[in-house]
């Protein structure tokens, strides 16, 4: 393809170091797709014949099915998908072929096809952080009554209900989605006709370039236009924040499934078993999302690396773009499916989680908003029930069981009838109405809403 220029061949190493095919092939729709539209605007510009640009038009398409049927031999010294799909046109075709390059660089090309190819992925993304949404406000509303002892430090805190739990991941998830959409909308920008740097003078219509192949604008600026590559390294770190999600759902998901905790019961399609072990049945999925985390993490800070210091506009180092990116992708949308379907299958042992739940230390805090109640101020409360947990741990019985007498002691405010009262469970979780909090008035509000949203 350069060879005016060159005396020798190139070596056989530069050819297998240099090539991309075996990574970028999977960008031949879209390089058709892109290839098309370009060959339309030289028509309309009277570079092509409207014969030439039909015969360019169906021999593409050509090729693009072959490619999909697994039938077309990419080859490694043509060195990537732009190059050998046009190569076999015009082997195909003859001279038309030959004239699908006018006014075009493969720097321009590689950016229009990796953006429509990543825009597409966007809208994946995004259905499937919907389809794991759903499969959270499923298996909350499946367990709608539900409650667990919430943990900071994993230390238990407070009763919440499972299905609050959950509705944490689907907020996260929510955001997720969110990064993934904004960052498609900066992508949405065309940049064929930009050439290699500095356009072409051959001019063609790259409003209706842009048009054809459904972006909202052509770049305006044909340096940045094949220099940039912020719109994939967005979309890793929008998929570095969403793998980082997963895989704290993913340790909340190891720890339920242990003996220890003992809530979740994962079914045995979503959990394998030791070779070892008879005994054992693991949560692999979960563990194996939460190590693939790490490489989303690396994919992006790889092609940060890879850019930071680049001089304008392309260097080959930007080829490299597309194995971490690709990677990513493909672990996200494979992770966020196995997910859905692990939690579709996925139940709660409500009766275990209930009586974890049930530990009246778990409502020490309600004890110090009672004495706040009638007056005492709350670090001073604090102090009171702290000192009240001490002293049931000395005498080796659960909070709400110490005499009396001792609660009196330590106020008069702790009326037999109050403490009755504080340490009820059901009530505790009622009186956690504040909006954002998870009385099962607001739960039950919060999964309807979730319900509504996601159809
Ligand atoms: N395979 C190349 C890439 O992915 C295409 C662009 C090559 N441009 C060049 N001037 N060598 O970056």
């Amino acid at each position: 393809m350069w060879k005016g220029r060159f005396q020798q061949e190139p070596s056989e190493l530069l050819k297998s170091y240099t090539q991309s095919v075996t990574v970028d092939g999977r960008l031949y729709r879209q390089d058709i797709r892109g290839s098309i539209a370009h060959a339309r605007a030289l028509k309309t510009a009277g570079i092509l014949t409207p014969g030439e640009f039909d015969e360019i038009e169906s021999g593409l398409k050509t090729i693009g099915e072959e490619i999909a049927a697994g039938t077309f031999p990419f080859r490694e010294e043509l060195e990537d998908v732009h190059m050998n799909i046009e190569a076999e046109l015009t082997r195909r075709i003859g001279a038309a072929g030959a004239k699908l390059h006018t006014a075009r660089s493969r720097n321009d090309q590689v950016a229009v096809d990796v953006r429509l190819y990543l825009l597409e992925a966007c809208g994946e993304i995004i259905g499937r952080v919907r389809g794991l949404q759903r499969s959270l406000v499923g298996l909350g509303t499946r367990h709608s009554g539900a409650v667990i002892p919430g943990y900071t430090h994993l230390q238990r805190a407070q009763p919440v209900l499972f299905a609050h739990h959950l509705l944490a991941y689907v907020e996260m998830l929510d955001r997720d989605a969110g990064r993934v959409r904004d960052c498609a909308k900066r992508m949405d920008v065309m940049p064929l006709g930009s050439g290699a740097i500095a356009g072409s003078t051959l001019v063609l219509d790259r409003n209706a370039i842009a048009a054809e192949l459904g972006f909202s604008v052509a770049s305006p600026n044909s340096m940045d236009a094949v220099a940039d590559r912020d719109f994939a390294c967005e979309l890793l770190s929008g998929l570095a924040i969403l793998g980082m999600h997963i895989s704290r759902m993913s340790e909340d998901i190891i720890l339920w499934a242990s003996a220890e905790f003992g809530f979740l019961e994962l079914s045995d399609r979503h959990t394998t078993g030791s070779s070892l072990m008879p005994q054992k049945k693991n949560p692999d999925i979960a563990e194996l999302a939460r190590g693939k985390t790490g490489r989303l993490f690396g994919n992006l800070i790889a092609l940060l690396t890879t850019m930071k210091g680049l001089p304008l506009t392309y260097n080959r180092d930007m080829q490299e773009d597309k194995e971490g990116v690709f990677d990513s992708v493909d672990t996200v949308l494979a992770t966020l499916a196995i997910f859905a379907e692990m939690l579709d299958a996925a139940s709660l042992r409500e009766e275990k989680a209930r009586s974890a739940a049930s530990d009246p230390l778990l409502l020490a805090t309600d004890l110090a908003d009672r004495l706040v109640e009638g007056g005492v101020p709350f670090r001073q409360a604090h102090e009171i029930v702290g000192k009240l947990v001490a002293r049931a741990q000395e005498v080796g019985v659960a909070l709400d069981k110490l005499a009396p007498e001792e609660f009196l002691a330590a106020s008069p405010l702790l009326t037999p009838e109050v403490v009755r009262r504080t340490f009820d469970l059901e009530s505790a979780l009622k009186a956690r109405r504040a909006p954002g909090a998870p009385s099962p008035d607001n739960v039950t509000r919060e999964l309807a809403r979730w319900t509504a949203q996601l159809v």
